[in-house]
């Protein structure tokens, strides 16, 4: 791919690629059946179309949960010799396509492959009753793409091909999941600027922050992470890469299972945290293992009190749930992370509240890669 190498921190303007918000994501699993099951009743979607045999659809089950703003889809594949069945060999359950939505597809096909972004197909027409629907497709890090979804002339509840599934439900499953925050990948070592260069020159994106190793290690392990961010702001890749330390690091051992690069975790918004992840929890969901008390009695206070800021929540209930807090200028933000979604350390969620930060909890690395670390540590894989 020739993307220009640029290592430099970029920060100016490229918006040259208009996109309006996440589309959608679409998981590549091995029994879509069954995680529509587990992502309905854990974590609070609701099944709104489906396509498969019964809608003549004789290659893949798809089913599409939504809640709040945020739609999923689930697809595995009905036989072996497809790209759905030998991806779910290679990665196990992972994030396929990272789809976008854009006011013109055909457009962002041509200017992100001529700027270096290798296609995978140019536009094409998706027509049912409610509307046309026209969709590119681009490859990113790993076996992952990015959809670019033009659904300005449609009306239907996702795409053409997809049966609606009618509920009344939405409200009731929902746990108060609203829209996704941010996208992060996890890339080869050496091979973040890369994929920050990627997002600059190709998808006009521009660079927010950048933590270094210094800034993210333990004792342990340590990693790099640069936040690029599209023009409107609505859409954000924190792309992470592993860094040397003393074992291990969560990123190698995620490389290591899913077999190359791929999404690490969607962060989702929430706008009642205690109340989201209270739901989640009774719903036996699984977190990382709280930080200590330390973590809340010093770190925490110590932050506030530095910032000047008040917390709105009850910090008893935040320290009960193991939500971590992370204060800066602007604000403070709220966050906690899920166990993997499936078998393998590879994919997880992130849950956050923004109340003024629109930071990424940096304040919270540390304690967060801890966490990971005596998880990994049962695990035999921080070596
Ligand atoms: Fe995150």
């Amino acid at each position: 791919m020739a993307i220009k190498d640029d290592v430099r921190p970029i920060t100016e303007e490229a918006d040259f690629l208009k996109i309006k918000a996440f589309d959608h994501i679409e998981l590549w699993v091995g029994n879509a059946k069954q995680a529509a099951y587990f992502y309905q009743h854990a974590y609070g979607f609701t099944p709104v179309a489906y396509s498969g045999l019964e809608t003549g659809n004789r290659r893949t089950t798809s089913y599409v949960l939504k809640q709040g703003k945020v739609f999923m889809v689930l697809t595995g594949a009905y036989h072996p010799n497809t790209d759905i069945s030998a991806h779910q060999m290679v990665h196990g359950d992972g994030v396929r396509a990272i789809a976008l939505e854009v006011p013109d597809a055909a457009e962002a096909y041509h200017a992100t492959t001529s700027r270096g972004a290798r296609g995978l197909h140019d536009a094409i027409d998706f027509e049912d009753e409610h509307g046309r629907i026209r969709v590119s497709a681009i490859e990113i890090y790993g076996d992952t793409i990015h959809k670019f979804i033009e659904r300005t002339d449609y009306n239907g509840t996702f795409l053409p091909g997809f049966r609606a599934i009618p509920t009344a439900d939405e409200a009731k499953n929902s746990v108060g999941l609203a829209a996704i925050d941010h996208i992060v990948g996890n890339v080869e070592l050496g091979k973040m600027n890369y994929w920050v260069n990627f997002y600059h020159h190709v998808m006009g994106f521009r660079q927010l922050i950048h933590f270094d190793d210094q800034a993210i290690s333990t004792e342990y392990t340590a990693l790099m992470s640069k936040v690029m961010e599209n023009g409107n702001g609505r859409v954000k890749f924190p792309i992470n890469e592993p860094a040397q330390g003393r074992k291990k690091s969560q990123i190698e051992e995620y490389l290591d299972f899913y077999h190359g690069a791929g999404v690490q975790h969607v962060a989702m918004i929430t706008d009642d945290i205690i109340r989201t992840v209270t739901e989640l929890r009774s719903r036996g969901v699984e977190f990382l293992t709280p930080p200590p008390d330390a973590y809340y009695d010093e770190v925490i206070l110590q932050r506030l009190k530095e910032k000047n800021a008040n917390v709105k929540e009850d910090l008893e209930t935040v320290r009960k749930l193991g939500i971590l807090l992370d204060v800066d200028d602007e604000g403070y933000l709220l966050q906690i992370f899920t166990r993997p979604l499936g078998d393998r350390p590879t994919m997880f969620f992130e849950i956050i509240q923004r109340r003024g930060s629109r930071g990424f909890g940096l304040g919270n690395f540390k304690s967060l890669f801890e966490s990971i670390e005596r998880e990994q540590a049962l695990r035999g894989t921080l070596e």
